[in-house]
Protein backbone atom coordinates (compact mmCIF):
# COMPACT_ATOMS: atom_id res chain seq x y z
CA UNK A 1 0.00 0.00 0.00
CA UNK A 2 0.94 3.27 -0.77
CA UNK A 3 -0.47 6.37 -0.36
CA UNK A 4 0.24 9.97 -2.51
CA UNK A 5 -1.19 13.16 -1.30
CA UNK A 6 -2.29 14.68 -4.50
CA UNK A 7 -3.12 18.69 -4.59
CA UNK A 8 -3.70 19.81 -7.81
CA UNK A 9 -4.81 23.62 -7.93
CA UNK A 10 -7.59 25.06 -9.73
CA UNK A 11 -6.37 24.57 -12.99
CA UNK A 12 -4.68 21.36 -12.53
CA UNK A 13 -8.40 20.23 -11.22
CA UNK A 14 -9.39 21.29 -14.43
CA UNK A 15 -7.17 20.02 -16.49
CA UNK A 16 -7.45 16.47 -14.59
CA UNK A 17 -11.29 16.83 -14.98
CA UNK A 18 -10.82 17.54 -18.83
CA UNK A 19 -12.06 14.98 -21.29
CA UNK A 20 -12.13 16.78 -24.57
CA UNK A 21 -10.88 15.09 -27.63
CA UNK A 22 -7.42 17.61 -27.53
CA UNK A 23 -6.96 19.44 -23.82
CA UNK A 24 -3.85 21.93 -23.48
CA UNK A 25 -2.33 23.32 -20.29
CA UNK A 26 -0.59 26.24 -19.27
CA UNK A 27 1.02 28.96 -21.66
CA UNK A 28 2.92 30.20 -20.04
CA UNK A 29 6.38 28.99 -17.43
CA UNK A 30 5.75 27.41 -13.67
CA UNK A 31 2.60 26.77 -14.05
CA UNK A 32 2.77 23.55 -12.96
CA UNK A 33 2.13 21.45 -16.29
CA UNK A 34 4.51 18.72 -16.32
CA UNK A 35 3.20 18.12 -13.02
CA UNK A 36 -0.14 17.73 -14.02
CA UNK A 37 1.08 16.23 -16.76
CA UNK A 38 2.21 13.21 -14.67
CA UNK A 39 -0.40 13.20 -11.91
CA UNK A 40 -3.00 12.90 -14.60
CA UNK A 41 -1.58 9.80 -16.26
CA UNK A 42 -0.92 8.71 -13.02
CA UNK A 43 -4.90 8.22 -12.50
CA UNK A 44 -5.50 7.69 -15.79
CA UNK A 45 -3.53 4.22 -15.41
CA UNK A 46 -4.64 3.53 -12.20
CA UNK A 47 -8.29 4.12 -13.08
CA UNK A 48 -8.78 2.49 -16.40
CA UNK A 49 -7.48 -0.93 -16.73
CA UNK A 50 -5.36 -1.73 -19.69
CA UNK A 51 -5.69 1.57 -21.21
CA UNK A 52 -2.49 2.46 -22.80
CA UNK A 53 -0.96 5.95 -23.02
CA UNK A 54 2.04 7.58 -24.64
CA UNK A 55 3.69 10.73 -23.19
CA UNK A 56 6.05 12.81 -25.45
CA UNK A 57 8.56 15.18 -25.39
CA UNK A 58 10.72 16.60 -28.23
CA UNK A 59 13.82 14.85 -27.19
CA UNK A 60 15.39 11.91 -25.19
CA UNK A 61 17.18 14.94 -22.49
CA UNK A 62 13.91 16.98 -21.90
CA UNK A 63 12.13 13.67 -21.46
CA UNK A 64 14.51 11.96 -18.98
CA UNK A 65 14.50 14.71 -16.94
CA UNK A 66 11.17 16.19 -16.80
CA UNK A 67 9.47 12.47 -17.06
CA UNK A 68 11.23 9.51 -16.22
CA UNK A 69 13.26 10.35 -13.31
CA UNK A 70 10.18 11.80 -11.55
CA UNK A 71 7.88 9.31 -12.80
CA UNK A 72 10.40 6.39 -11.68
CA UNK A 73 10.31 8.30 -7.89
CA UNK A 74 6.79 8.37 -8.07
CA UNK A 75 5.70 4.82 -9.48
CA UNK A 76 7.95 2.95 -6.78
CA UNK A 77 6.03 0.20 -5.60
CA UNK A 78 3.05 1.21 -7.85
CA UNK A 79 4.35 0.30 -11.30
CA UNK A 80 7.53 -1.41 -12.93
CA UNK A 81 9.63 0.08 -15.61
CA UNK A 82 11.28 -1.55 -18.84
CA UNK A 83 14.43 0.75 -19.84
CA UNK A 84 14.25 -0.50 -22.50
CA UNK A 85 10.84 -0.13 -23.43
CA UNK A 86 10.87 2.94 -21.89
CA UNK A 87 7.58 1.93 -20.48
CA UNK A 88 6.27 1.99 -17.22
CA UNK A 89 3.92 -1.28 -16.63
CA UNK A 90 0.57 -1.81 -13.64
CA UNK A 91 -0.71 -4.65 -12.64
CA UNK A 92 -4.15 -3.48 -13.66
CA UNK A 93 -2.71 -4.04 -17.39
CA UNK A 94 -2.36 -0.27 -18.00
CA UNK A 95 0.59 1.20 -19.05
CA UNK A 96 2.63 4.24 -20.34
CA UNK A 97 5.04 4.42 -22.66
CA UNK A 98 7.53 7.62 -22.82
CA UNK A 99 8.99 8.39 -26.37
CA UNK A 100 10.46 10.84 -27.79
CA UNK A 101 10.63 12.56 -31.58
CA UNK A 102 13.84 14.63 -32.28
CA UNK A 103 13.33 14.50 -35.85
CA UNK A 104 10.50 14.54 -37.91
CA UNK A 105 11.07 11.07 -38.98
CA UNK A 106 11.02 9.53 -35.48
CA UNK A 107 6.83 10.12 -35.40
CA UNK A 108 6.67 7.89 -38.21
CA UNK A 109 7.65 4.87 -35.43
CA UNK A 110 4.17 5.22 -33.92
CA UNK A 111 2.35 4.25 -36.92
CA UNK A 112 0.27 1.71 -37.15
CA UNK A 113 0.45 1.98 -32.86
CA UNK A 114 -2.87 2.36 -30.82
CA UNK A 115 -2.88 4.77 -27.47
CA UNK A 116 -5.81 5.79 -26.29
CA UNK A 117 -4.30 8.50 -24.44
CA UNK A 118 -0.94 10.72 -25.65
CA UNK A 119 0.03 13.27 -23.91
CA UNK A 120 2.83 16.01 -25.73
CA UNK A 121 4.93 17.61 -23.29
CA UNK A 122 5.87 21.05 -24.39
CA UNK A 123 3.55 20.89 -27.73
CA UNK A 124 5.34 23.65 -29.20
CA UNK A 125 8.43 22.10 -29.80
CA UNK A 126 6.71 19.35 -32.19
CA UNK A 127 4.98 20.40 -35.72
CA UNK A 128 1.92 20.00 -36.98
CA UNK A 129 2.95 17.09 -39.35
CA UNK A 130 3.94 15.35 -36.27
CA UNK A 131 0.89 16.41 -34.00
CA UNK A 132 -1.03 14.72 -37.23
CA UNK A 133 0.53 11.55 -37.20
CA UNK A 134 -0.11 11.12 -33.68
CA UNK A 135 -3.47 11.88 -34.06
CA UNK A 136 -3.48 8.91 -35.75
CA UNK A 137 -2.11 6.61 -32.93
CA UNK A 138 -4.60 8.32 -30.68
CA UNK A 139 -7.43 5.50 -30.87
CA UNK A 140 -8.58 2.52 -29.15
CA UNK A 141 -5.95 -0.14 -28.59
CA UNK A 142 -8.69 -3.12 -27.52
CA UNK A 143 -6.64 -3.87 -24.44
CA UNK A 144 -8.92 -2.44 -22.54
CA UNK A 145 -12.48 -4.19 -21.42
CA UNK A 146 -14.56 -0.95 -21.27
CA UNK A 147 -14.48 1.81 -23.84
CA UNK A 148 -12.77 4.89 -23.60
CA UNK A 149 -12.89 7.78 -26.27
CA UNK A 150 -9.28 8.71 -26.91
CA UNK A 151 -7.80 12.09 -25.86
CA UNK A 152 -4.37 13.83 -26.24
CA UNK A 153 -3.58 16.33 -23.23
CA UNK A 154 -0.86 18.96 -24.11
CA UNK A 155 0.85 21.07 -22.26
CA UNK A 156 2.70 24.61 -23.81
CA UNK A 157 4.66 27.37 -23.73
CA UNK A 158 4.13 30.03 -26.60
CA UNK A 159 7.47 29.69 -28.76
CA UNK A 160 9.13 27.14 -30.87
CA UNK A 161 8.66 25.33 -34.08
CA UNK A 162 4.93 24.52 -32.92
CA UNK A 163 3.92 28.23 -31.87
CA UNK A 164 1.83 28.52 -34.91
CA UNK A 165 -0.96 25.38 -34.71
CA UNK A 166 -1.04 25.29 -31.10
CA UNK A 167 -1.91 29.06 -31.28
CA UNK A 168 -4.23 28.48 -33.79
CA UNK A 169 -6.05 25.42 -32.71
CA UNK A 170 -5.86 26.58 -28.73
CA UNK A 171 -5.41 30.36 -28.51
CA UNK A 172 -7.09 31.96 -31.86
CA UNK A 173 -9.14 29.12 -32.44
CA UNK A 174 -9.48 29.56 -35.93
CA UNK A 175 -10.44 26.10 -37.75
CA UNK A 176 -9.94 23.93 -40.96
CA UNK A 177 -12.44 21.82 -42.51
CA UNK A 178 -12.31 18.81 -40.70
CA UNK A 179 -11.33 20.29 -37.03
CA UNK A 180 -14.96 20.60 -34.95
CA UNK A 181 -14.21 23.83 -32.13
CA UNK A 182 -15.69 21.69 -29.58
CA UNK A 183 -12.89 18.98 -29.49
CA UNK A 184 -10.05 21.50 -28.38
CA UNK A 185 -10.03 23.28 -25.07
CA UNK A 186 -7.83 25.46 -23.58
CA UNK A 187 -6.94 26.29 -19.96
CA UNK A 188 -4.39 29.07 -19.21
CA UNK A 189 -2.22 28.66 -16.41
CA UNK A 190 0.19 30.97 -14.92
CA UNK A 191 2.70 30.74 -12.78
CA UNK A 192 0.86 32.54 -10.29
CA UNK A 193 -1.76 29.77 -10.38
CA UNK A 194 0.99 27.48 -9.12
CA UNK A 195 1.23 27.46 -5.15
CA UNK A 196 3.56 25.26 -4.61
CA UNK A 197 6.25 27.34 -6.39
CA UNK A 198 5.29 30.71 -4.95
CA UNK A 199 5.53 29.43 -1.61
CA UNK A 200 8.88 27.12 -1.91
CA UNK A 201 10.29 29.44 -4.49
CA UNK A 202 9.31 33.00 -4.77
CA UNK A 203 12.55 33.96 -6.60
CA UNK A 204 11.61 32.06 -9.64
CA UNK A 205 9.06 33.83 -10.05
CA UNK A 206 11.53 37.17 -9.59
CA UNK A 207 13.43 35.72 -12.01
CA UNK A 208 10.96 35.53 -14.57
CA UNK A 209 9.75 39.33 -13.55
CA UNK A 210 13.27 40.84 -14.67
CA UNK A 211 13.01 38.96 -18.31
CA UNK A 212 13.09 41.84 -21.34
CA UNK A 213 10.06 43.01 -22.24
CA UNK A 214 8.92 40.53 -24.68
CA UNK A 215 9.61 37.31 -23.18
CA UNK A 216 8.42 38.81 -19.70
CA UNK A 217 5.16 38.77 -21.61
CA UNK A 218 5.45 35.06 -22.87
CA UNK A 219 6.94 33.90 -20.83
CA UNK A 220 5.32 35.57 -17.28
CA UNK A 221 1.73 36.30 -19.17
CA UNK A 222 1.45 33.38 -21.64
CA UNK A 223 0.69 36.18 -24.29
CA UNK A 224 0.92 34.53 -27.35
CA UNK A 225 1.97 37.57 -29.36
CA UNK A 226 5.18 38.00 -27.70
CA UNK A 227 7.61 34.70 -27.52
CA UNK A 228 11.08 34.54 -27.57
CA UNK A 229 12.84 34.93 -30.73
CA UNK A 230 9.61 36.92 -31.81
CA UNK A 231 11.15 38.97 -35.41
CA UNK A 232 8.87 41.87 -34.88
CA UNK A 233 8.74 42.40 -30.83
CA UNK A 234 6.94 45.61 -31.23
CA UNK A 235 4.08 44.07 -33.29
CA UNK A 236 0.87 43.92 -31.67
CA UNK A 237 -2.43 43.01 -33.05
CA UNK A 238 -4.31 45.53 -31.18
CA UNK A 239 -1.91 48.47 -32.12
CA UNK A 240 -1.50 47.35 -35.94
CA UNK A 241 -4.94 45.81 -36.66
CA UNK A 242 -7.79 48.23 -37.85
CA UNK A 243 -11.49 47.76 -38.80
CA UNK A 244 -11.95 47.32 -42.60
CA UNK A 245 -13.15 50.87 -44.16
CA UNK A 246 -13.58 51.99 -47.50
CA UNK A 247 -10.28 53.50 -48.66
CA UNK A 248 -10.50 56.99 -50.04
CA UNK A 249 -10.78 57.10 -53.84
CA UNK A 250 -8.23 59.36 -54.05
CA UNK A 251 -5.17 57.57 -52.06
CA UNK A 252 -2.47 56.13 -53.76
CA UNK A 253 -2.93 52.20 -53.77
CA UNK A 254 0.20 49.93 -55.16
CA UNK A 255 0.14 45.84 -54.42
CA UNK A 256 3.14 43.54 -53.68
CA UNK A 257 3.92 40.12 -54.56
CA UNK A 258 5.50 37.08 -53.16
CA UNK A 259 4.84 34.46 -55.47
CA UNK A 260 5.19 30.69 -55.11
CA UNK A 261 3.26 27.66 -56.42
CA UNK A 262 3.05 26.83 -52.65
CA UNK A 263 1.77 30.10 -51.65
CA UNK A 264 0.66 33.34 -53.42
CA UNK A 265 0.88 35.87 -51.31
CA UNK A 266 -0.24 39.32 -52.29
CA UNK A 267 -1.05 42.79 -50.54
CA UNK A 268 -3.03 45.96 -51.52
CA UNK A 269 -1.56 48.59 -49.68
CA UNK A 270 -2.90 52.40 -49.76
CA UNK A 271 -1.42 55.28 -48.80
CA UNK A 272 -2.86 58.06 -46.01
CA UNK A 273 -2.38 62.06 -46.94
CA UNK A 274 -0.79 61.64 -43.32
CA UNK A 275 1.80 59.38 -44.33
CA UNK A 276 0.49 56.09 -42.70
CA UNK A 277 0.39 52.91 -45.04
CA UNK A 278 -2.83 50.78 -44.89
CA UNK A 279 -2.97 47.02 -45.94
CA UNK A 280 -6.02 46.91 -46.96
CA UNK A 281 -6.45 43.39 -49.15
CA UNK A 282 -4.64 40.18 -49.00
CA UNK A 283 -4.79 36.79 -51.17
CA UNK A 284 -3.06 34.10 -49.73
CA UNK A 285 -3.75 31.06 -51.47
CA UNK A 286 -1.59 28.22 -51.94
CA UNK A 287 -1.42 25.84 -55.70
CA UNK A 288 -1.98 28.95 -58.14
CA UNK A 289 -0.35 28.26 -61.44
CA UNK A 290 1.07 32.08 -63.06
CA UNK A 291 -1.29 32.70 -64.78
CA UNK A 292 -4.26 31.74 -62.34
CA UNK A 293 -2.40 33.87 -59.86
CA UNK A 294 -2.35 36.75 -62.27
CA UNK A 295 -6.15 36.48 -62.60
CA UNK A 296 -6.76 35.89 -59.37
CA UNK A 297 -5.12 39.14 -58.66
CA UNK A 298 -6.55 40.94 -61.12
CA UNK A 299 -10.42 39.85 -60.62
CA UNK A 300 -10.03 41.00 -56.73
CA UNK A 301 -8.98 44.15 -57.84
CA UNK A 302 -11.99 46.11 -58.47
CA UNK A 303 -11.81 47.93 -62.30
CA UNK A 304 -12.23 51.21 -60.11
CA UNK A 305 -9.34 51.23 -58.46
CA UNK A 306 -6.30 52.70 -59.85
CA UNK A 307 -3.28 50.40 -58.69
CA UNK A 308 0.09 52.45 -59.63
CA UNK A 309 2.06 49.10 -59.59
CA UNK A 310 2.91 45.74 -58.26
CA UNK A 311 5.94 45.37 -56.76
CA UNK A 312 6.96 41.51 -56.91
CA UNK A 313 10.02 39.04 -56.15
CA UNK A 314 12.60 39.64 -58.47
CA UNK A 315 12.92 35.93 -59.53
CA UNK A 316 10.02 36.13 -61.30
CA UNK A 317 12.07 37.62 -64.03
CA UNK A 318 13.64 34.11 -64.39
CA UNK A 319 13.06 32.49 -67.26
CA UNK A 320 11.35 29.06 -66.96
CA UNK A 321 13.04 25.99 -67.61
CA UNK A 322 9.48 24.28 -68.99
CA UNK A 323 7.69 27.07 -70.83
CA UNK A 324 10.93 29.44 -71.88
CA UNK A 325 9.22 32.50 -70.48
CA UNK A 326 9.36 34.43 -67.32
CA UNK A 327 6.95 34.39 -64.62
CA UNK A 328 6.71 37.73 -65.48
CA UNK A 329 5.47 37.68 -69.07
CA UNK A 330 2.99 34.92 -68.20
CA UNK A 331 1.62 37.08 -65.52
CA UNK A 332 1.43 40.13 -67.75
CA UNK A 333 -0.03 38.11 -70.56
CA UNK A 334 -2.51 37.13 -68.30
CA UNK A 335 -3.50 40.69 -66.99
CA UNK A 336 -1.14 41.28 -64.82
CA UNK A 337 0.31 44.72 -65.48
CA UNK A 338 2.22 46.99 -64.02
CA UNK A 339 4.86 44.00 -62.55
CA UNK A 340 8.39 45.85 -61.19
CA UNK A 341 11.13 44.04 -59.61
CA UNK A 342 10.89 43.98 -55.54
CA UNK A 343 14.21 45.41 -53.90
CA UNK A 344 15.38 41.98 -51.82
CA UNK A 345 18.33 43.61 -49.77
CA UNK A 346 16.74 41.54 -46.87
CA UNK A 347 18.59 43.25 -43.76
CA UNK A 348 17.77 46.87 -44.82
CA UNK A 349 14.35 45.52 -46.22
CA UNK A 350 13.01 44.14 -42.36
CA UNK A 351 14.63 47.23 -40.88
CA UNK A 352 12.62 49.28 -42.83
CA UNK A 353 9.56 47.51 -42.25
CA UNK A 354 10.55 47.55 -38.32
CA UNK A 355 10.80 51.13 -38.69
CA UNK A 356 6.91 51.27 -39.74
CA UNK A 357 5.71 48.96 -36.92
CA UNK A 358 7.56 51.35 -34.71
CA UNK A 359 4.99 52.60 -31.94
CA UNK A 360 4.95 54.18 -28.28
CA UNK A 361 2.60 56.03 -26.54
CA UNK A 362 2.57 59.23 -27.90
CA UNK A 363 3.33 58.12 -31.71
CA UNK A 364 1.33 54.85 -33.51
CA UNK A 365 2.87 53.06 -35.87
CA UNK A 366 2.87 54.02 -39.45
CA UNK A 367 1.92 51.00 -41.07
CA UNK A 368 -1.92 49.55 -40.21
CA UNK A 369 -3.49 46.41 -41.22
CA UNK A 370 -7.15 46.05 -41.88
CA UNK A 371 -8.65 43.63 -39.96
CA UNK A 372 -9.67 41.01 -43.54
CA UNK A 373 -6.06 40.69 -43.54
CA UNK A 374 -5.80 37.37 -41.51
CA UNK A 375 -2.64 35.93 -42.66
CA UNK A 376 -0.15 38.80 -42.68
CA UNK A 377 -1.45 39.59 -39.25
CA UNK A 378 -1.07 35.60 -38.24
CA UNK A 379 2.20 35.41 -39.67
CA UNK A 380 4.10 38.33 -38.70
CA UNK A 381 4.21 38.07 -35.02
CA UNK A 382 5.15 34.45 -35.82
CA UNK A 383 8.35 34.97 -37.79
CA UNK A 384 11.63 34.19 -35.61
CA UNK A 385 14.87 35.11 -36.14
CA UNK A 386 17.45 33.04 -38.24
CA UNK A 387 19.80 31.33 -35.85
CA UNK A 388 22.59 32.41 -37.94
CA UNK A 389 22.11 35.37 -39.35
CA UNK A 390 21.69 38.31 -36.57
CA UNK A 391 19.24 40.18 -38.37
CA UNK A 392 17.49 38.08 -41.00
CA UNK A 393 14.44 36.15 -40.67
CA UNK A 394 14.45 32.63 -40.79
CA UNK A 395 12.77 30.61 -43.49
CA UNK A 396 11.08 28.49 -41.46
CA UNK A 397 8.93 27.08 -40.90
CA UNK A 398 8.42 28.52 -44.28
CA UNK A 399 4.76 28.90 -44.60
CA UNK A 400 5.46 31.75 -42.46
CA UNK A 401 7.51 34.09 -44.45
CA UNK A 402 5.06 34.58 -47.62
CA UNK A 403 3.02 37.12 -46.47
CA UNK A 404 5.98 39.40 -44.63
CA UNK A 405 7.91 39.25 -47.16
CA UNK A 406 5.39 41.20 -49.43
CA UNK A 407 5.01 43.56 -47.15
CA UNK A 408 8.79 43.74 -47.21
CA UNK A 409 9.16 43.99 -51.21
CA UNK A 410 5.88 46.68 -50.45
CA UNK A 411 7.66 49.11 -48.19
CA UNK A 412 10.65 48.72 -50.07
CA UNK A 413 9.47 50.18 -53.20
CA UNK A 414 9.42 53.26 -51.41
CA UNK A 415 13.34 53.55 -51.56
CA UNK A 416 14.79 56.60 -51.60
CA UNK A 417 16.66 56.44 -54.22
CA UNK A 418 13.64 55.39 -56.63
CA UNK A 419 11.91 59.00 -55.08
CA UNK A 420 14.84 60.34 -56.24
CA UNK A 421 15.01 59.72 -59.99
CA UNK A 422 13.53 62.69 -61.18
CA UNK A 423 14.25 62.15 -64.34
CA UNK A 424 12.46 58.90 -64.74
CA UNK A 425 8.88 59.45 -65.70
CA UNK A 426 7.94 56.35 -64.83
CA UNK A 427 8.66 56.30 -61.16
CA UNK A 428 5.06 56.79 -59.82
CA UNK A 429 6.75 58.06 -56.57
CA UNK A 430 8.24 61.12 -58.59
CA UNK A 431 5.03 61.58 -60.36
CA UNK A 432 3.12 61.26 -57.38
CA UNK A 433 5.63 64.03 -55.85
CA UNK A 434 5.03 66.13 -58.91
CA UNK A 435 1.01 65.68 -58.13
CA UNK A 436 1.36 66.52 -54.16
CA UNK A 437 4.43 68.83 -54.02
CA UNK A 438 3.32 70.41 -50.63
CA UNK A 439 2.07 67.63 -48.60
CA UNK A 440 4.71 66.50 -46.07
CA UNK A 441 3.12 63.78 -45.27
CA UNK A 442 4.21 62.02 -48.08
CA UNK A 443 7.52 63.35 -48.70
CA UNK A 444 8.31 62.10 -45.06
CA UNK A 445 7.29 58.81 -46.02
CA UNK A 446 9.06 59.28 -49.48
CA UNK A 447 12.47 60.36 -47.79
CA UNK A 448 12.08 57.66 -45.24
N1 LIG B 1 -0.09 20.67 -7.31
C1 LIG B 1 1.20 20.55 -7.05
N2 LIG B 1 1.64 19.97 -5.94
C2 LIG B 1 2.94 19.88 -5.66
N3 LIG B 1 3.92 20.36 -6.43
C3 LIG B 1 3.56 20.96 -7.58
C4 LIG B 1 2.20 21.09 -7.96
N4 LIG B 1 2.15 21.74 -9.14
C5 LIG B 1 3.42 21.99 -9.48
N5 LIG B 1 4.28 21.54 -8.54
C6 LIG B 1 5.74 21.69 -8.53
O1 LIG B 1 6.03 23.02 -9.00
C7 LIG B 1 7.23 23.03 -9.76
C8 LIG B 1 6.93 23.59 -11.16
O2 LIG B 1 5.97 22.75 -11.79
P1 LIG B 1 6.18 22.15 -13.25
O3 LIG B 1 5.12 21.17 -13.45
O4 LIG B 1 7.58 21.71 -13.46
O5 LIG B 1 5.89 23.49 -14.06
P2 LIG B 1 5.96 23.75 -15.64
O6 LIG B 1 6.08 22.42 -16.29
O7 LIG B 1 4.66 24.43 -15.93
O8 LIG B 1 7.11 24.67 -15.86
C9 LIG B 1 7.72 21.60 -9.80
O9 LIG B 1 8.65 21.42 -8.78
C10 LIG B 1 6.47 20.78 -9.51
O10 LIG B 1 6.76 19.52 -8.97
MG1 LIG C 1 7.52 21.59 -17.59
Amino acid sequence: MKEILIEPNEKQKRFFESTARFTAYGGARGGGKSWAMRIKFLLLALGHDGISILLLRRTLGELRENHILPLQSLLKGIADYSESRKEFSFRNGSRIKLGYCDTEADVLQYQGQAYEVIGLEEATHFTFFQFQCLTECNRFSGRMKKRFAPRMYLTCNPGGVGHEWVKRLFIDRRFFEGENAEDYCFIKSLVFDNGFLLKNNPEYVKTLEALPDARKRAMLYGDWDAFEGAFFPEFSYKVHSCPDFDVPKEWLRFRALDYGLDMCACLWLALSPEGSVYVYRELYEPSLILSEAAKRITALTPTEERIRYTVASPDLWNRRQDSGKSGFEIMTENGLRGLKKADNSRITGWRVVREYLKHNEDSPPRLKIFRCCENLLRTLPQLRFDESVKEDAADKPHELTHAPEALRYALMSWEPKEAQKADNPKSFIYSFEKQKPKNDGYRSLINY
